[in-house]
């Protein structure tokens, strides 16, 4: 921190004391976190007092009050705020999740109504929601989607709570690095050839119509966005015709090409292994490497790309979305079994890590009913619909390699 502010910018260590957890016989009991506290110029920064004064010592309130200013006294740099109990509204299971009270007083002690405050951490979203509740406006980040799916969620409730009129804004969520193939698949075909290049180390170029651009010397075409358009063998030969025609290839010093794309067809395959099979016999041969976007091979390329400040390959993750599954069956009258077990994670190595359900979907705003379920979170879940009738029901997985999918659908209640 004073490397970031500057050491002569640190205002306050604060101590936030808390009565419960940390106890142990093997050392003194830990209570304390220590928050740090700077400003980006010491020498005009904004702090409001006044927003978070606390209650006089008892001693001094009973005997000199009049004294005192009402609304108690400046607050200490030593805070005793105790943790939400697991039973609480307000705790949501997330792991190191702070109490709203704590994040309320560092927000009102350093902003006003329509400041910008920004949680780059967010974990379970405390800070945002508490933002959002004061009518601060936010931003939230976390590297974790979980996290994101949390944060977002308490949003949205806590929106719905709110009993003031504060007027909220919509907010968006924007996935950094970790791109689903999916989404992908939706993108302009000029825009997509222009990323997967980009993600490649290659340089866009439109000198030749069929060639989409350049790594090094090598020319590079990319096929289309939508997955379930497999490269033809006419692309194949359209493509080996461009190369010929490039100075390179004439000079004779070129006879290599590269097609991405997230299939090629077995006669695709086929047209390639031909026009490379020449080499033996034809020195106008071509050899084409055709690499699968999703595939090893590409992500070595990827992670060519990272230098000491920026890790690449870890950056750009394609992920595909768990296939959700979701069973159910009814076990009482109004209650009903839920489970997805029948879920199949489609990422390499991944595991399912969040499930969370909405009992009662309104189509846009996923709201849990029920979830967070971190640890036990493909177990099934048991829930008690308050009256008959038909009820949509969505259900968000999501796997530890950044995949998430939604099942919507609909079930009669009896
Ligand atoms: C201590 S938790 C924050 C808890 C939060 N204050 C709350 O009340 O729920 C820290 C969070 O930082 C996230 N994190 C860790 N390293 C990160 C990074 N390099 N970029 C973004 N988030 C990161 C973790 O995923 C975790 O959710």
């Amino acid at each position: 921190m004073d490397k970031i502010f500057g050491y002569e910018n640190l205002i306050n260590e604060v101590i936030w004391y808390y009565r419960s957890g940390g106890g142990s016989k093997r050392h003194f009991g830990r209570k304390h976190d220590t928050l740090l506290f700077y400003a980006k110029d010491k020498s005009r920064y904004l702090f409001y007092p006044d927003a978070v004064r606390v209650p006089y010592d008892a001693v001094i309130a009973d005997s000199r009050k009049h004294l005192f200013n009402v609304q108690g006294k400046v607050s200490p740099d030593v805070w005793d705020i105790s943790r939400p109990p697991n039973h609480s509204k307000e705790w949501l299971g997330y792991p190191t999740q702070k109490p709203e009270a704590l994040i309320e007083r560092v927000i009102q002690s350093a902003t006003k109504e329509g400041d910008v405050v920004a949680d780059f951490f967010c974990g379970g979203g405390t800070t945002p929601a508490v933002a959002q509740r004061l009518g601060r406006r936010w931003i939230a980040c976390d590297q974790s989607r979980v996290a994101v799916a949390v944060t977002a969620d308490r949003l949205i409730r806590g929106a719905q709570q709110l009993t003031t009129d504060l007027q909220i804004p919509d907010f968006t969520i924007e996935y950094w690095g970790v791109y689903e193939a999916r989404r992908l698949t939706r993108m302009p075909a000029e825009q997509f050839r222009e990323f997967i290049l980009r993600c490649f180390g290659a340089r866009p170029s439109e000198e030749h119509a069929n060639i989409h651009g350049y790594k090094g010397v090598v020319p590079v075409w990319v096929g289309s966005p939508q997955a379930d358009q497999p490269v033809t063998p006419q692309e194949v030969l359209a493509f080996a015709n461009a190369v010929r025609r490039t100075p390179r290839y004439q000079q004779g010093s070129l006879r290599e090409g590269i097609m991405l794309a997230w299939a090629f067809s077995p006669e695709a395959r086929d047209a390639a292994e031909k026009l490379r099979s020449q080499e033996q016999v034809n020195v106008n041969f071509i050899r084409l490497d055709l690499i699968r976007i999703d595939s090893p091979q590409f992500r070595r390329h990827v992670a060519e790309l990272s230098t000491d400040h920026a890790d690449y390959e870890n950056f750009l993750t394609f992920v595909q979305p768990p296939r959700v599954e979701v069973g159910y069956q009814r076990i009482a009258p109004l209650t009903y079994k839920f489970d997805v077990s029948d879920t199949v994670v489609v990422n390499p190595n991944a595991k399912i890590l969040n499930v969370q359900w909405d009992f009662d979907y309104d189509g846009r705003h996923f709201r849990s009913t029920q979830g967070y379920a971190l640890a036990k979170a493909s177990e099934p879940v048991v829930y008690k619909f308050p009256r008959p009738g038909v009820y949509t029901i969505a259900c968000k997985v999501q796997d530890d390699k950044g995949g998430e999918g939604v099942w919507v659908g609909e079930v009669k209640v009896e």
